[in-house]
């Protein structure tokens, strides 16, 4: 089969079929900013929640910050209220000029999911339709695509996919991404890429496939196996923006592994570094840029000292003066190719739900209280 070359969501088109899976703290303007610079895609900001946007929430708003340079503005809305969502969407459009908006219904966080939110919501049909459609409905003047974001189900004995699917298209959702797995497996195991190919050919909207793309090779793959129109990327790029260069080369028929060595991985992370502190301040920005040390350096030589060092940085300066200590020759490590990175831990044993959740599949009736504040995503 041929390979598809871009990616259309409504009036959307990117100019190759990669998306970057929206992480909390992780994908915000700055990290966005950083992996476009390697390569065309659609770049997710992390996700707001809709009730802190509607009610104006400091967190909430800090969170949606955008590139001078992000042509299009790209945002992942929790939500589990109808009105709120729809609300939302409105101000997103309105006052944010975004161009994309997607709902997540995949969060696996059991503080979540014990409120019926994220990853536990699709079990309720009618409440997953009366969300997708209000959201459909305040975008549609604006002309902004709205797609869902979802998971297997809640566990195997609880898939919601397959009817997510009918509902986002009958809603009038431009896509749906889904991940490969359950709320119950978290982020262990390995992604089912036969229920992504069951999904392709269960709806006619573009689905996006999700889970366990490493390499560029991989997102071939999965196109290739799945038939999906295009691929979402999360952990696979932790520490390796340049892999949405070679994402970008894979799709218009390039075979690109960037291997960079550690001088350049330092010029990298010198730049991830920089960009984080244009938009958040010096010193928060070297806190934020913390959490990335260890996925840039995995594999590498660098000793135990230097590594602490670095997650302790506090200035650009002494970012400077500890990257400048780094061999630059030292050769990519080959042997973490393909490897898993980032969150993998241990299944669920159970998925903490609200009571009597499972009994009835409709929940259009449901009041879920929604916090304006969760940031957890995932
Ligand atoms: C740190 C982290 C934060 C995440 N936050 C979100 C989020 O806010 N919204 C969401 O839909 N998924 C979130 N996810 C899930 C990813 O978008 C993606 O579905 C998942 O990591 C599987 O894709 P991957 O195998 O390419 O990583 C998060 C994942 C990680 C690792």
């Amino acid at each position: 089969m041929s390979l598809p070359t871009s990616l259309t969501l409504g009036s959307v088109r990117v100019d190759t079929p990669v998306v970057l899976a929206p992480m909390a703290g992780i994908t915000n303007a700055a990290y966005r900013r950083l992996c476009a610079e390697q390569g065309a895609g659609l770049y997710v900001c992390e996700m707001i929640t809709s009730r802190g946007l509607v009610e104006r929430d400091e967190t909430t708003l800090n969170m949606l910050v955008f590139d001078d340079l992000e042509t299009v503005r790209s945002v992942q809305l929790y939500g589990t209220d109808p009105v709120y969502v729809g609300k939302a969407t409105e101000i997103l459009c309105a006052e944010y000029g975004v161009a994309h908006i997607d709902l997540n219904f995949g969060c696996p966080v059991p503080k979540v999911t014990r409120k019926g939110g994220g990853g536990a919501l699709p079990w309720k049909r009618g409440l997953l339709g009366d969300i997708l459609e209000h959201a459909v409905a305040a975008a549609a003047p604006y002309d902004v695509p709205v797609t869902m974001k979802t998971r297997k189900g809640i566990d195997e004995d609880h898939l919601t996919y397959l009817d997510a699917g009918r509902l986002a298209q009958e809603a009038g959702c431009a896509a749906i991404a889904l991940h490969g797995r359950t709320v119950a497996q978290a982020y262990s195991g390995v992604a089912d890429w036969d229920a992504i190919t069951a999904l392709v050919q269960h709806v006619d909207i573009p689905v996006l496939g999700n889970g366990d793309i490493w390499e560029a090779s991989d997102a071939v793959r999965m196109v290739e196996e799945t038939g999906v129109a295009g691929v979402v990327v999360g952990r696979g790029c932790l520490g390796r923006p340049w892999l949405f260069r070679d994402l970008a080369a894979a799709f218009s028929g390039e075979t690109v592994a960037t291997l960079p060595n550690l001088g350049e991985v330092a010029t990298m992370m010198r730049r991830h570094a920089e960009l984080l502190c244009q938009h958040m301040g010096e010193e928060r920005g070297c806190k934020e840029f913390r959490k990335h040390v260890s996925w840039y350096l995995k594999g590498f030589a660098a000793g135990g000292e230097m590594r602490r060092s670095l997650a302790l940085v506090s200035s650009l300066t002494s970012l400077d003066a500890l990257l400048a200590d780094l061999d630059p020759a030292e050769p990519f490590p080959v042997q973490e190719l393909g490897s898993p990175r980032g969150r993998q831990g241990s299944p669920r044993g159970r998925v903490v739900l609200p009571e009597g959740w499972l009994e009835d599949t409709d929940g259009s009736e449901c009041h879920l209280m929604e916090e304006a504040t969760e940031v957890t995503g995932g």
